[in-house]
């Protein structure tokens, strides 16, 4: 086990239905993530992938013509297409339809039935399909619905049940004792006041319908489709082998999910898997829902939001760059299009993509097609001039922002480097210096293309293809590009030659 390895997963996500801007703001958070420890030096791997079993699917197959596999194959195919175009770094894509993570799910299962930890008995009471989710009458609305606004059906079978009450104490000192285990912290605590009222034990399978993972040694039942599906954070390690993969990352994981899947990944999973006697992941994450023009996202309102779509229309960067800078990470946000192309224009078009064409193209005509030809001494000296000081400081605080997952605080830390460097050419006048003292021309156009390299290093994380791009340009190698290359011992090469440059950030 390494301090230097991270596993992030996404949920696996419902193929009922399309992608939307739901499942794709958990992806690109992961990715960001992802990348962000990458450039750190970490070995990362990051999972995302698909949650194909259970009612609610076979419902929708059935309602689509089609046999819940063929519904199953077709709609993970448009979610793995949605990774593509999400340019999202993923090491691996698992379906809970595949071989691997049967084996995994039975073995579990196994697990937790030879600890004891699973009975027979009859289950009575509330379901809501569309959340695959049991309620009780006491969690029910006035008009009789889950809280989540959907219908609820009556349920009374046989049932496998995991006896989720005796781990109530054992999970409380879990959070006591683990303090980043939930993130952020106010839903932390509506997590220790759930578990506080009491836990009743969980139903874990169902036998009114047949599409999952059977129930190993009794066919008629099909295993739980939360148990099955969170299954896959283990499977996608190559559990239930012991291999190097799973000592590896397993005692590293970080889930990100949706606020509305808090209880499963914070309560249900921790208590399984003390009952099967495997390590807790790290922490779980959770970030808040969006709307669309102030409206709750949904389909029968007809307003559900394609990722497809919207990077058709706008450009993968745009649409990353978006989503992670218009929320404050944990809170809800509001997704209006007039934004996302205000927000672009005024931050990386007229910001970062202008100050890199104003300096690469100032350099480029008088400073002969070259990297300003500063001497080697100079280097140092910027490196000791306050405002280069400030930006190292913003530097160092993204790791910190990143730790508590402040996604959009490192997004204003590199709009403010920006802004410092946008202040200092202005201040410094390298155009009036040309005549005047082309030394000191040299050394203001050098210091602010030392910053763009800076920024254009950052932003790989949230804008890839227009960071390479930037990088490109400005002629860093592929192996210079990692958060231990922000030092002047990798700073820029005076005088070395320049391409001619083109715009990175073009206007929406
Ligand atoms: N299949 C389960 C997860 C199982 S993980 C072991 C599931 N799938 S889902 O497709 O319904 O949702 C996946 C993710 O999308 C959840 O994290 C959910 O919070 C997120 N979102 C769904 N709608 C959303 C918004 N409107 N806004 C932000 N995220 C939302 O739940």
């Amino acid at each position: 086990m390494s301090q230097n390895n991270y596993y992030i997963t996404t949920p696996v996500f419902y193929v009922n239905d399309v992608p939307h801007i739901g499942h794709a703001y958990t992806s690109i958070v992961c990715d960001v993530i992802s990348r962000y420890m990458k450039l750190c030096g970490k070995n990362v791997k990051f999972i995302t992938g698909t949650d194909e079993h259970g009612q609610k699917v076979e419902k929708s197959a059935w309602k689509a013509n089609m046999s819940p596999q063929n519904f199953v194959d077709k709609n993970a195919d448009i979610f793995r297409n949605m990774t593509k175009i999400l340019n999202l770094s993923h090491n691996d894509f698992i379906r809970t339809t595949e071989d691997r993570h049967k084996i995994a799910v039975h073995d579990f299962w196994k697990k937790l039935e030879d600890s004891h930890n699973i009975y027979k008995g009859t289950y009575s009471g509330w379901y809501s399909v569309q959340d695959e989710t049991y309620f009780t009458e006491d969690e029910l609305t006035k008009d009789r619905l889950a809280p989540t606004g959907a219908p609820v059906e009556w349920v009374e079978e046989p049932s496998y049940f995991f006896a989720l009450s005796k781990w109530q104490t054992r999970l409380l000192q879990h959070y006591e004792n683990n303090p980043d285990f939930i993130q952020p912290k106010s839903l932390r605590n509506e997590v220790i006041s759930f578990i506080r009222n009491g836990l009743t034990d969980l139903s874990v399978s169902r036998n009114n319908f047949s599409w999952g993972i059977k129930v190993p040694g009794n066919e008629e039942y099909v295993i739980y489709v939360w148990l099955d599906a969170l299954v896959n954070y283990l499977s996608a390690l190559g559990y239930p082998n012991q291999t190097m993969e799973f000592s590896n990352f397993w005692p590293e994981s970080v889930h990100v999910i949706g606020k509305d899947i808090l209880r499963f990944h914070a309560v249900y999973w921790p208590a399984f898997l003390m009952a099967a006697n495997i390590v807790l992941p790290k922490s779980i994450v959770a970030h808040g829902w969006w709307t669309n023009e102030g409206q709750k996202i949904s389909k029968s309102l007809g307003n559900v939001i394609s990722p497809f779509d919207l990077v058709q229309e706008f450009g993968v960067d745009p649409v990353r760059y978006f989503l992670m800078r218009e929320i404050t990470f944990g809170t809800d946000g509001n997704f209006v299009k007039k934004n996302l192309i205000l927000r672009y224009n005024t931050e990386l078009a007229n910001k970062v993509g202008n100050l890199l064409q104003r300096t690469l193209c100032f350099a480029y005509k008088y400073c002969d097609q070259k990297i300003p030809a500063v001497e080697i001494e100079y280097i140092d000296k910027l490196y000791n001039l306050q405002f280069f000081q400030d930006i190292i400081c913003r530097i160092q605080e993204n790791n910190t922002y990143i730790k508590l997952f402040n996604i959009n605080k490192i997004l204003d830390n590199i709009i403010h480097m920006t802004d410092e460097a946008n202040r200092y050419i202005d201040i410094e006048q390298p155009w009036l210096l040309r005549t005047t003292d082309v030394v000191k021309m040299q050394q203001v156009l050098y210091g602010v293309l030392e910053i763009v390299r800076y920024l254009g290093i950052v932003l790989q994380v949230f804008v890839p293809n227009s960071a390479s791009n930037m990088l490109n340009q400005l002629g860093i190698s592929q192996d210079q590009r990692q958060f231990k290359h922000l030092s002047k011992e990798f700073a820029l090469q005076p005088g070395a030659v320049l391409k001619q440059p083109t715009p990175v950030f073009l206007r929406i």
